[in-house]
């Protein structure tokens, strides 16, 4: 069979199954398909399925174990690894799960909600919140990302610190195994202990232990109040004694603790909310949903901090609309990197108090890589991790750019390495980072994930090469 008939074929049998509005063929022009939020990563499918509902994700998948197709989950294109963009040798069958997006019923008193594994995080988010509940994975790319992605990557963001990643939020899935059988985990419990926890192991596996289907998720009361601060800092120190004097007098309120640098602050575009600049800013959001005062507390910690000299100085906002443009310019310090074209996007962690000698050493490795390249920290202090990215010299053309940008991760990862830390906090592996991570693991480590691996995928043909190298065909 030549390679059009055989595509011919599978698209005929996959057809069968979804119908032809449930495909997507090369010759329709398969756009987002193809690429990443950040447009690094392109690719080629060989075509897009679209199923609608479990039992079509089971056959899809059962019909390309049995036949050695490639098949890679997609959601909502926002990973930043590859886990779920095609490479570019159009021979991977992309399982799009957007036309799977319901939301199920709400349980009120079980603080749950069941949905499906192609809404948008904040389709799911506005949903609770209209009926005084909170889902609360904040990400920047709410408005893009799915639930099912967010799932497979166990996603973080903004509010880890109060609420945790991704794998804190799910009580139930419902995921089609690589030989297309379901697994209906999709119970509402808070405590099950009852032997090996499937879920936990499907949480993060990126795609390569079964396809994501539906989620039981777990929700919490709605905050009433949400109090946003941005203060200016003169040290790296200052922030750890801030955070550390944060969870002590803010009553285990924190629900953001994000940390921004004068770099960060003029890239954005955005105005300063502070008179003076200073080298450091951090953003501060408490929030609770009882009569606490948390406006009170909030002024009385800012007033102690400043008092003390751990800040140089604070705005609180006065308005949701305020409170808003301070996240704008933590917003706007990603959208700047992106217009500047392509840039390294690091997502590292290490113990809290190591983020000061981090943030120095690596600054420092790369100053000496050149002067010329911009340097911005930014990230999630209260979770120890940062994204310490790289905006290259402007006057490299493209190829240069990407080997100078390998140059600085390899460099930054080995300050990672010293600090005993992750260089991936909460993006995964994906494509993308599977070599520094392979690297990096224990023999003991590498056997493990390849016997699970193996009992999930025998002929590794789900989400190949994500996470864990090919197997040879
Ligand atoms: C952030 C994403 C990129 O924190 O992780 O902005
Ligand atoms: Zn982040």
């Amino acid at each position: 069979m030549t390679a059009a008939a055989r595509q011919e074929w599978i698209a005929a049998q996959l057809s069968d199954i979804v119908g032809n509005s449930g495909l997507v063929m090369a010759s329709e022009g398969l756009g987002r398909y193809c690429r990443d939020w950040s447009g690094d990563i392109v690719g080629i499918p060989l075509l897009v399925v679209r199923p609608r509902g479990v039992e079509q994700v089971s056959r899809i998948v059962a019909f390309c174990a049995a036949n050695e197709l490639k098949l890679v989950p997609q959601g909502g294109h926002t990973g930043l690894v590859g886990g779920g963009t095609p490479t570019d040798r159009g021979d991977e069958i992309i399982l799009s799960l957007e036309l799977m997006n319901e939301i199920g019923a709400l349980d009120e008193h079980n603080f749950s909600l069941e949905v499906q594994a192609g809404c948008i995080l904040e389709n799911v988010r506005a949903h609770v919140a209209d009926r005084g509940f909170v889902f609360p994975l904040a990400l920047g790319s709410q408005g893009s990302c799915q639930i099912g992605g967010a799932i497979a990557t166990n996603a973080g963001g903004l509010n880890v610190l109060r609420y945790g990643m991704m794998r804190e939020l799910v009580l139930g899935l419902e995921v089609v195994l690589p030989d297309g059988r379901i697994w209906n985990g999709l119970k509402a419990l808070r405590k099950d202990n009852t032997g090996y926890d499937f879920k936990q192991v499907i949480l993060g596996s990126e795609g390569t232990l079964g396809v994501v289907t539906a989620a039981t998720l777990k929700l919490f009361p709605q905050p009433t109040q949400i109090e946003t601060a941005f203060v200016s800092l003169h040290s790296l120190e200052a922030v750890i004694d801030l955070y550390g004097l944060a969870r002590r007098r803010l009553s285990d309120l924190l629900s953001a603790f994000e940390l921004l640098t004068q770099e960060g602050v003029e890239i954005s575009g955005q105005a300063n909310p502070l008179g003076e600049p200073a080298p450091i800013y951090v953003l501060i959001e408490v929030s609770a949903s009882g009569p606490v005062d948390v406006r009170s507390l909030l002024e009385s910690f800012l007033e102690e901090s400043m008092g003390s000299g751990l800040i140089a100085d604070a705005a609180l906002a006065t308005s949701t609309a305020q409170a808003a443009s301070f996240w704008k310019i933590r917003e706007e310090v990603i959208e700047a990197q992106l217009r500047r074209g392509r840039h390294l996007r690091t997502d590292v962690s290490m113990p809290i108090s190591a983020i000061p000698a981090f943030i120095r050493i690596a600054g420092d490795v790369i100053g000496k890589i050149s002067s010329d390249a911009i340097v911005l920290a930014y990230g999630h202090v209260g979770d120890g991790n940062l994204h310490f990215n790289v905006v290259p010299p402007a006057y490299l053309d493209e190829g240069a750019k990407v080997a100078f940008l390998h140059e600085c991760e390899e460099a930054i990862f080995a300050v990672v390495d010293e600090l005993d830390g992750s260089i991936s906090a909460e993006h995964g592996i994906g494509r993308l980072k599977r070599e520094a991570f392979l690297k990096r693991i224990s023999p003991v480590h590498a056997d493990l994930l390849q016997a699970l691996r193996t009992a999930f995928d025998p002929a590794g043909t789900l989400s190949p090469g994500r996470m864990l190298k090919e197997m040879p065909r």
